[in-house]
């Protein structure tokens, strides 16, 4: 467990010099699918000059690479996923009888490639509207760039519903999941398209921490443990009150730098999701009490809360000094939904939010730190990095003890949660545009390249410290 321990406290700050804070290998760039950028070869997708009205039928992208609904359209519900085969590791599901909490259930199997761990899972699509609920519409595989079609909220259906005649996708991939939605393009907009937006952003449809519009957003999900229900990343709105944020007189020093707005949207967004870092450790040390851990595991993660909610003040501190009013965390309901405390989810959980999210926060932190703006900011992000690498270090001291305890579903887990890292990180965006590194937003590229180099460095060589686990990792390879 030392050992384990030791790798990920001395990699995490080898790896600033590492990667130098920089891509390790740009040419590993080169084939990685841009999410934000759909296919065009498809039957249900036509293709339209810009500043014409929106016309066609069914999904249209434009040359501009607006994607919109002319009108409603049937999408392939096939899952390509190979079925359940019965003799997996894991199963939380036999057939598609089993799959029925909505229409096109699949109990597909699933493969941690590259090392064959198997699970069965029900997974969904949607063929129409009709597969959805009333404020969703079934988006179409080929269109989103998704694996399959999927019911997206739309506060639109089709561009008949909009004044301005076009009813758009927006595809947010945030850093830690990609958020489908439908909403109405306008004049007013801050953005257009993706070339409106620089510094590696793109135009989505989001909420600047008071009402939701189209406007340039980057991956701002870098603060290490995100909250996570049904495989959503959850947050509160952000509202305003000035309870979390302490300036100390320093609150718009910023306001008059060009990108003051998309600074300040950014933080926002790292403030909220900090905050919702609490809430995933409460939830983590009751997942620990569930399953009957050991003192030491729930001091920390106590420990871990009182951090996470110091990093949310000092985000929501950070906001203000973009402009603005101060601003702080509503409500957070996600807080309290229901939890699937079995062995397997809990490791699943532990794996993707606690070793891979903890590491990347700390990683990240170290790089921001070391191009920080002022000292003080450095100061700043070289503690949440630390309080990060604490969290990450706990997350792996209880993997250990739950392969101790628990033994084949946890490293199953391990091993199932590690392959869809990998597959994330294959799908994540990228940009050569530059960004604003010396207050927070990396380049995308350099974001990734960070990701993929903490992962094949730290994260996989502090599982296989793990005696146990490293054994399960060879058999299964
Ligand atoms: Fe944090
Ligand atoms: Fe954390």
């Amino acid at each position: 467990m030392e050992r384990a321990l030791g790798i990920v406290r001395t990699s995490i700050f080898a790896a600033v010099g590492i990667v130098g804070c920089s891509a390790p290998d740009a040419g590993r760039q080169t084939s990685e699918v841009d999410i934000e950028t759909p296919p065009t070869s498809t039957a249900t997708l036509t293709t339209a000059t810009p500043r014409e009205p929106p016309k066609g039928k069914g999904w249209v992208k434009e040359a501009n690479g607006i994607i919109h609904r002319a009108s409603e359209a049937t999408c392939s519900a096939e899952i390509a996923t190979p079925a359940c085969e019965g003799n997996e590791n894991h199963m939380s599901c036999k057939s598609d009888s089993e799959c029925t909490e909505h229409p096109h259930g699949k109990c597909v199997h699933q493969t941690g490639a590259p090392m064959r761990a198997t699970y069965c899972n029900c997974d969904y699509s949607c063929a129409s509207d009709a597969d959805c609920a009333k404020d969703e519409v079934c988006v179409c595989g080929d269109t989103s760039g998704q694996k399959q079609s999927k019911c997206a909220k739309a506060a639109c259906k089709t561009d008949a519903d909009c004044p301005s005649g076009t009813c758009a996708l927006s595809a947010y991939f945030n850093g830690c999941h990609t958020a489908l939605q439908l909403a109405c393009k306008s004049d007013t907009d801050a953005c257009k398209a993706d070339a409106d937006c620089t510094g590696g952003t793109h135009c989505v449809f989001a909420s600047d921490g008071k009402t939701e519009s189209w406007q340039c957003r980057g991956m701002g999900c870098v603060i290490g443990r995100p909250l996570v229900v049904d495989d959503e990343v959850q947050k509160a709105p952000n509202v305003e009150r000035s309870d979390w944020a302490a300036t100390e007189g320093l609150e718009g020093r910023y306001a008059a730098d060009p990108d003051a707005a998309d600074l300040r949207a950014h933080w926002l967004e790292i403030a909220a999701m900090e905050h919702a870092s609490i809430a995933s450790f409460a939830r983590f040390a009751l997942e620990l009490l569930t399953l009957g851990a050991p003192p030491g595991l729930l001091v920390k993660a106590q420990a871990a809360m009182a951090d996470e909610t110091r990093h949310a003040q000092l985000a929501y501190s950070i906001a203000l000094e973009y402009g603005g009013c101060a601003l702080g965390p509503g409500k957070l309901e996600a807080a309290v939904a229901p939890m699937d405390a079995t062995v397997y989810r809990v490791a699943y959980g532990l794996v993707r939010d606690g070793c891979i999210g903890e590491t990347f926060g700390a990683v990240e932190g170290r790089c921001l730190a070391a191009v920080a703006v002022t000292p003080e900011r450095r100061d700043v992000l070289d503690q949440i990095a630390e309080d990060e690498l604490s969290h990450a270090m706990l997350a792996f001291e209880a993997l250990r003890w739950m392969v101790a305890t628990f033994g084949d579903d946890v490293r199953a887990a391990a091993r199932d949660a590690l392959a869809q890292a990998r597959e994330d990180l294959a799908t994540m965006s990228v940009s050569s545009r530059a960004a604003r590194s010396e207050h927070g937003v990396f380049p995308a590229s350099e974001l990734k390249a960070m990701r993929l180099a903490a992962l094949e460095t730290i994260v996989e060589p502090a599982l296989s410290a793990s005696s146990s686990t490293r054994a399960s990792l060879r058999c299964a390879s």
